[in-house]
Formats: structure tokens, C-alpha cells, sequence
């Protein structure tokens, strides 16, 4: 039986230089049933809901609705389900969790510290995404090695030890040319807020538009430095 190092080296040389439906084609057919597309409708996602669809329409798509969301990814959610034939699964915090959030730390509370902050994410985002994982042996994420200093060293292949099952970035090497030229070539809906200046999205009050040339995750969680700046959606295990 192969140890963690040897399955890494045996993904690393038969995945790394695959492109991304390549991968795609190898594992929605190996894990069919128990693997899922996480998608917040940023145009990686986009890229990767058409490239799931083309292969196999009926693998999960789930989205983490953390009750936060801007109107336009709404809009793209349902302009997706159209354009596609599907319905993305929604999974929602837990009431009774959110209800003593906001009692504890006020509506937006996530603005006085970073505790606050990851509290905020982990009852809106990690629990539910928890939920999603549960029974799935591998998911499908946007992850991107040039998106930020936190994702350097992401890979096309990984074991996610945060939360126990292998994780995909199939477009971990594409630069956002790349996937901009892809989205375009193939009419593919997205976010409004991608004309308006937010090359990243996530939450409505966490997410600012970037000046010109600024980093592309510098309008996430703008009141904290670069290294703190993940929810706890891909952070590794000890960081948490
Ligand atoms: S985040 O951790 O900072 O929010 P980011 O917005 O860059 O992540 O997205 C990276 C990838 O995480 C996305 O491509 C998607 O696969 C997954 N993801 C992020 N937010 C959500 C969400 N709300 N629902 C489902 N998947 C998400
Ligand atoms: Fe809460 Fe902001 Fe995290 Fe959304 S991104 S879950 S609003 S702290």
C-alpha cells in the first residue's frame, strides 16, 4: 500500500501537466456519485460548471449561501441554471447557529477583529461546506496558483486534510487571460461585478471593488493583510 508521498508522486506525474477537462473527464468518471463542483460563481467556477456540464450535467454543483451574497450572484446563480438545464444544490448556515452569531457579535461584527471574521465564516461557510462534503470522496474547486500568496503552491491533485477527501483545482496553472479567454470563447454567463471592477467575489459586505492593476484578492477582507486573507475553505490543516 502506497503512503501519502507515493500517491502524491504518482498524481503529480499523471495529472500536473493534464489540462483541465482532461482531468475533469478522468475523475467525474472515477468518482462519479461522490464528487462535487463547489462554485461561488466567480469565473473560475463558471469555467468549471460549463466544462462539468459538457462531461457528465448530472454531478453535483453546490454553492454555500452564506445569506450575505451580492444580488448579482443571484442573478448569475439563476442565469446558470438556465443556461445549463441544472439546479446547483444550495447549502445554508445553520439557523440556530447564525441566530446566536449575530446576537453575540452584532450584524456585521466581522469588521472589529479577525476572530469575529473566521467565527462569521466558519458558522456562514465551514459548517455548511462540512455538510456538502460529508459522503463525497473528492470536490472540484476554482483554486488558482496566481490568485494570491496563499495559493502558491496549490496543485492540480490534493489530499484536503481539513476535511477528509481529495480536492481538484483542475485550473490551478491558468492565468486569468486564460480564463477570461475561455468564458468568452464559449458565451459562458458570469458575474456583472466582474465589469465593475471585483475580479474575486464573495460576500456583499467583505468585497470591494480593486483599482487597476491591484492585486486580484486585494478587495477580499480589504482591512486584513494578504496572509490572513482565506475563510478556511483552503486552508491547510495545521493553519486553522
Ligand atoms: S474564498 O475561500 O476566498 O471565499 P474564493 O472566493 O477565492 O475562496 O474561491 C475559491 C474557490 O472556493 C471557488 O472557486 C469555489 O470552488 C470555492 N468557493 C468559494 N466560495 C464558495 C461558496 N460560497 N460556495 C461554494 N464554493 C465556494
Ligand atoms: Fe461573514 Fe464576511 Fe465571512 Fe461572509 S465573508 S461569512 S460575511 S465574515
Amino acid at each position: 500500500m502506497e503512503n501519502i508521498a507515493q500517491i502524491d508522486e504518482i498524481y503529480d506525474n499523471r495529472f500536473q501537466n493534464l489540462d483541465p477537462k482532461e482531468i475533469l473527464n478522468h475523475f467525474l468518471e472515477e468518482f462519479k456519485g461522490n464528487i462535487a463542483l463547489a462554485t461561488s460563481f466567480g469565473a473560475e467556477d463558471q469555467v468549471l460548471t460549463h466544462m462539468v456540464c459538457s462531461i457528465d450535467p448530472k454531478c453535483e454543483i453546490f454553492t454555500l449561501d452564506t445569506g450575505r451574497l451580492p444580488e448579482e450572484t443571484y442573478r448569475v446563480w439563476e442565469r446558470t441554471e438556465r443556461r445549463y438545464g441544472i439546479k446547483i444544490v444550495p447549502y445554508y448556515p445553520e439557523r440556530e447557529a447564525v441566530e446566536e452569531l449575530v446576537l453575540k457579535q452584532g450584524i456585521n461584527g466581522f469588521y472589529e477583529s479577525i476572530e469575529k471574521r473566521k467565527e462569521c465564516c466558519r458558522v456562514r461557510k465551514i459548517e455548511p461546506l462540512k455538510r456538502a462534503l460529508k459522503d463525497k470522496r473528492a470536490w472540484i474547486t476554482g483554486l488558482r496558483r496566481e490568485q494570491s500568496v496563499t495559493r502558491v503552491e496549490a496543485k492540480a491533485i490534493e489530499h484536503d486534510e481539513t476535511f477528509g477527501l481529495l480536492k481538484l483545482n483542475p485550473l490551478f496553472g491558468w492565468s486569468t487571460e486564460d480564463v477570461w479567454a475561455y468564458i468568452k470563447a464559449h458565451n459562458i454567463p458570469y458575474n456583472e461585478l466582474h465589469e465593475k471592477g471585483y475580479p474575486s467575489i464573495g460576500c456583499e459586505p467583505c468585497t470591494r471593488a480593486v483599482k487597476e492593476g491591484e492585486d486580484i484578492r486585494s478587495g477580499r477582507w480589504w482591512w486584513e493583510s494578504p496572509e490572513h486573507k482565506e475563510c478556511g475553505l483552503h486552508i491547510k490543516k495545521e493553519k486553522i
